[in-house]
């Protein structure tokens, strides 16, 4: 009887433990937090929901978008890009307010290329509608070769944008200085895939080339720690949040020289420095990275 009941009390427990970490265990599945927002035929669900595959070809692209909204947390996944000519198309990850002209937006675009040629990813980041803060990193790896995590950490401190461990992109809070900072306007999270050869790839130069269709890139570990909205409304001002935690206040010296190693050999555009468009830089440009 002891016996019996002693198995009882173990079996409940791990099974206890087991519910409690499907419920709690990161990452998610797809539909878990996600919905298809454009043309469903184009993303496929695969290992039982915990990655995707999107699909571009000349019907259609695809998109998805998170359920909820987020005011400031830590999301990222991991995404195989385009394999081989992927050149004339853009894969999107960001997060956006949909707020129109008010609109905050955090943006990672991947710039397909031809064959060996490397991706470029694109990062912008809007305040109140206010864009054209855009920068260009060439990736030092084929990111088509393997899955790699695409990461936006946003605190009330700074917002940065992270490949694999490395960060890539840095917009302090300066609000100290009148420099806007998205804070108020919660974000969704959305990804698509789509055609742009008009502009993508060297300028426009190189077309997509439509032999090659389908497109198809993959996405996996959906991580999204922040506060949803709605949500308690305390969420998001509370410090005991690990992404607001005073460890990520700003880059440790680790990160900071990644950084700077990304900056000095792989940075290819920077809106600071285009003389062409702002023969003044931008306030936030002087405020320092
Ligand atoms: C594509 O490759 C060319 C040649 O290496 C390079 O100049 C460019 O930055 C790459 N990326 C895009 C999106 O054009």
């Amino acid at each position: 009887m002891a016996l019996k009941d002693d198995f009882l009390f173990i079996f409940s427990c791990m099974l206890a433990i087991s519910l409690s970490s499907s419920i709690l265990g990161r990452p998610a599945t797809f539909l878990e937090d996600f919905g298809i927002t454009w043309s469903d035929s184009h993303i496929k669900q695969i290992d039982g929901g915990r990655a995707i595959q999107l699909i571009l070809d000349q019907n259609s692209g695809c998109g998805f978008a998170s359920k909820r909204k987020y005011l400031f947390g830590h999301i990222s996944m991991k995404i195989k890009l385009i394999s081989g000519d992927s050149a004339g198309t853009v894969t999107a990850f960001y997060m956006n307010s949909d707020t129109n002209t008010i609109r905050d937006e955090l943006d990672f675009e991947f710039l397909g290329n031809r064959t060996g040629q490397p991706y470029t990813v694109q990062t912008n980041i809007y305040t109140h509608g206010k864009g054209d803060r855009e920068q260009r990193v060439n990736l030092w790896f084929d990111p088509a070769a393997d899955f790699h995590t695409y990461t936006i950490m946003w605190n009330h401190h700074h917002i940065v944008f992270y490949v694999d461990e490395v960060p890539i992109r840095v917009y302090k809070n300066n609000e100290a200085i009148n420099i806007l900072y998205p804070k108020l306007q919660p974000m969704g999270v959305y990804s698509t895939l789509w055609e742009a050869d008009d502009w993508a790839t060297r300028g426009g130069l190189e077309k997509i080339d439509w032999s090659k269709a389908p497109f198809l890139a993959y996405y996996k570990d959906f991580d999204i720690e922040g506060c949803a909205v709605p949500g308690p409304t305390s969420c998001a001002s509370n410090p005991r949040n690990w992404w607001e935690g005073t460890a990520y206040h700003a880059l440790n010296a680790k990160e900071a020289r990644r950084y700077r190693w990304v900056r000095l050999n792989h940075m290819i555009y920077d809106y600071c420095t285009d003389k062409s468009r702002y023969p003044v830089p931008p306030r936030e440009c002087l405020a320092g990275i």
